[in-house]
């Protein structure tokens, strides 16, 4: 008799506990920073894409956004669509000079605050395509902006964060966690893995807190079919005619087509699903660390990352299709 009632409170609370830890995990992830519709926060890349809706969304609960944009359209365009509070400004990002104008800008309307939020959003993805067809400018084009952009950024900004005990916000990507495919744009998220990884632990001392937010596909102009792929014919129409052939006539034409097919399949129209994540990394008391943004995200390709490399090869050879060649192998 006693044993029976021994292993049913054994049961009760190996199922209890976890259950509780759950609850308390979920009612801790919602509590608000005090104050955190006054903060002000600076996003880049706010043209289109995640920092646009983020933008629009944080302006929308009363946070002063300052919303750093490429292109003069792209700051119009935002300005028009935004409150009186938001304010937009020019920012290339690769220019250390434009930085440190924009470091002034952000100074003068945050004061003796400081900078509650940076979000590193800018980032570009063309051109990506196998590694073959790639030239060493090819690969600087890119993390000269996904990479080298965000540290420089984050550095000149570091002092006004300081001052704020602030909020890093680094959007990287599952390309960050895989390697899909060729090109600058998978290198440059691992980078921004392992930078924000070291910011979170060196500044952590000092009250900054780091998030990574991995999206996985979505429809944004990274993952526009039709830059990507005007820019891979140019790749392949500029290869010797004998690389060309070692792929077979066909092979550019078969990788657009599979290109197409899996992008359509893949990339979610609801972008949201990441700038509520980047919300979350700026407003909630307790950030995470990680977020995994979208289904394809969190079920599929973070969990695929963790398993053995042969796994993600196949997953790969089976999204692109194989050069003639291969047979030869
Ligand atoms: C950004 O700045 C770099 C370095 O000054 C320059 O080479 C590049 O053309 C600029 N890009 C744009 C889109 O203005």
């Amino acid at each position: 008799m006693h044993n029976v009632i021994q292993s049913h409170l054994a049961v009760t609370f190996a199922l209890l506990l976890p259950a509780i830890a759950a609850i308390r995990w979920y009612i801790r992830d919602r509590y608000k920073v005090d104050g955190f519709n006054k903060k002000y926060v600076f996003i880049t890349g706010c043209d289109s894409g995640f920092g646009n809706l983020l933008a629009r969304q944080l302006d929308g609960k009363g946070l002063h956004v300052m919303a750093a944009c490429l292109t003069e359209k792209g700051a119009a365009d935002l300005a028009a669509a935004a409150s009186p509070r938001l304010k937009t400004l020019l920012l290339n990002v690769t220019d250390s000079a434009n930085i440190g104008r924009a470091v002034e800008f952000v100074s003068e309307e945050v004061g003796e605050r400081g900078l509650w939020g940076l979000v590193n959003n800018a980032g570009r993805s063309v051109p990506i395509g196998p590694t073959e067809w790639l030239k060493l400018e090819d690969f600087t084009k890119v993390l000269d902006v996904n990479l080298i952009g965000v540290i420089d950024v984050t550095l000149q900004f570091l002092p006004l964060l300081k001052k704020a005990q602030g909020r890093v916000v680094n959007v990287a990507s599952i390309l960050g966690r895989l390697s899909l495919i060729g090109g600058g744009y998978c290198l440059s998220k691992w980078g921004v893995e392992a930078f924000s990884d070291s910011l979170r632990r060196d500044m952590r001392p000092f009250g900054i807190k780091v998030s990574i937010i991995e999206p996985g596909f979505f429809k944004t102009a990274v993952t526009r079919l039709d830059l990507i792929e005007a820019d891979l014919r140019r790749l392949w129409t500029s290869l010797p005619e004998d690389v060309k052939d070692s792929y077979g006539k066909t092979y550019f034409d078969d990788y657009v087509k599979a290109q197409d097919f899996s992008m359509g399949l893949l990339c979610s129209p609801d972008i949201s699903k990441v700038t509520r994540c980047m919300e979350h990394a700026l407003t909630a008391r307790f950030p995470r660390t990680r977020y995994g943004a979208g289904w394809d995200a969190k079920f599929f390709w973070i969990p695929l990352s963790y398993l053995p490399s042969f796994v993600s090869d196949y997953v790969t050879n089976v999204l692109l299709p194989s050069p003639k060649d291969q047979r030869n192998v």
